[in-house]
């Protein structure tokens, strides 16, 4: 399944909308049905708005109907060599609650060397709903 998901993650790579940073990043998720959702980084001149390719994954998931059951794994890529795309602190907020804390995340550039984590592990101490 690793590499349907880094397949899918190449293609939509290219749909990646980064002027700014150059820095290109995407996501695919994999839901129970075997179907693959993918997002990328889109960017405004307007920085603070850019949406990373996480979010922007799980939002069309869940605007696509699905919810956080229908979600097995996600793998998020970037073209580079030279970085890993380990997701930023606001969309490990949004996997916790959209996602899911049992769930594995695989990151990996073009070098080609996949690491994967639970959430929980790449945020401890989690905000959730339970938490309000
Ligand atoms: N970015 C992501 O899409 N996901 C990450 O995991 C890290 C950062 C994007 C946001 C911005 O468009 C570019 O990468 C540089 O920060």
């Amino acid at each position: 399944m690793y590499e349907r998901m880094l397949e899918a993650a190449k293609k939509a790579n290219e749909l990646s909308y980064a002027p700014y940073s150059n820095y290109r990043v995407s996501c695919a998720i994999l839901l129970k049905s075997g179907n693959i959702i993918t997002g990328v980084n889109i960017e405004n001149a307007s920085f603070s708005l850019t949406i990373c390719a996480e979010r922007c994954a799980l939002f069309r998931c869940y605007a696509s109907g699905y919810k956080k059951d229908d979600l097995v794994s996600m793998l998020i890529y970037t073209n580079r060599e030279d970085s890993m795309p380990y997701p930023c602190g606001a969309c490990r907020q949004v996997m916790v609650e959209l996602f899911g804390l049992d769930k594995d995340v695989t990151i990996v550039n073009d070098l080609g060397r996949p690491e994967t984590y639970k959430v929980k592990e790449l945020i401890p101490m989690t905000f959730t709903e339970e938490s309000l």
